[in-house]
């Protein structure tokens, strides 16, 4: 594929943009619980018919704090597998080496700065916010799955991470400040990520019949599925926190109306946005055409 990512640039791009999480985290740098943490186009919270404007933002802080959770619990599977693709080839292409050491230091970063993040949550918030979990026992699940549906995964959610900032979170000028930083400082290094992903990808799949590439790509839609599952139980959580933050009982009414649209919104959030992303689904038409045209027809389900 033409996309000219090497490990060398990719390396030098990370090195560029490098920051440590005592810069964006702690002291006088906390959430403002005064303002949404996430875009409108993620927590689809105004389409909620039966709650005022000020659970609408407590809800949509919820989701905030959800989404970091969510991306610990993915990242706590990206590292050890993106550890297990450097380790057999250490003595080769040393900028490969080092740049897929480098992604595996960050993944790390990410996962301590997400627990900071939720520990100020917590502490600011006032109730418990239950999530999905435990995250080693979801990354067992994930890395148990053939390892080219695994790095498609990856490449999914690395790509995700890109359209969510860009599209949604880059000009939305109403987010608390401290929430944009930790999302803009994510996406800075998600970028090289998404790229290497998409060499691991290649490199997987040359070896590769035409029949193991699509059973890779069934199996990154398996992991989806398993996802998705999570997510249901997910939209259950952030209900039942909404009403201990708020004091609110909804009738069964109401709360059929929020896991239609929050079930929706989560689905589009971590799923629809990554498999309809324009370069993931380039990679999966390098692979074969046959695997876009398949994402693109189950992507519809997830928007
Ligand atoms: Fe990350
Ligand atoms: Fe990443």
């Amino acid at each position: 594929m033409n996309h000219g990512y090497t490990y060398q640039s990719t390396l030098a791009a990370s090195d560029a943009v490098h920051w440590r999480i005592e810069d964006i985290i702690g002291g006088e740098k906390r959430l403002d619980f005064s303002r949404p943490f996430m875009p409108e186009s993620l927590a689809r919270v105004q389409e909620i018919s039966f709650l005022s404007d000020d659970e609408k933002k407590v809800l949509n802080q919820i989701r905030g704090n959800t989404y970091l959770c969510i991306f610990g619990l993915v990242e706590e599977f990206i590292l050890p597998f993106v550890l297990d693709q450097a380790r057999p080839q250490l003595q080769g292409d040393d900028y490969r080496a080092r740049a897929l050491l480098q992604f595996a230091s960050e993944e790390a970063k990410h996962i301590q700065l997400f627990k900071q993040f939720r520990q100020d949550f917590r502490s600011g918030f006032g109730t418990e916010c239950p999530v999905i979990g435990p995250p080693e026992a979801i990354a067992s699940a994930i890395l148990s799955h053939d390892e080219l549906g695994v790095a498609l995964t990856t490449l999914h959610i690395e790509w995700m991470v890109q359209s969510h900032y860009v599209d949604s979170v880059k000009d939305d000028q109403d987010l608390d400040p401290q929430f944009k930083s930790l999302l803009k400082h994510h996406w800075l290094e998600e970028v090289q990520h998404a790229k290497l992903d998409t060499l691991m990808v290649e490199a997987m799949a040359a070896n590769r019949t035409e029949e193991e590439i699509l059973h890779g790509v069934e199996e990154y839609l398996a992991i989806g599925g398993f996802i998705d599952g999570g997510l249901a139980q997910q939209v259950e959580f952030d209900m039942a926190s909404l009403m201990s933050a708020t004091g609110r009982s909804f009738n069964e009414q109401e709360k059929e109306e929020f896991r239609q649209i929050q079930r929706q919104a989560n689905r589009w959030t971590y799923l629809g946005s990554g498999m309809t992303h324009p370069k993931v689904l380039e990679t999966l038409e390098s692979l074969n055409p046959k695997a876009r045209k398949r994402v693109e027809t189950v992507s519809i389900a997830f928007s």
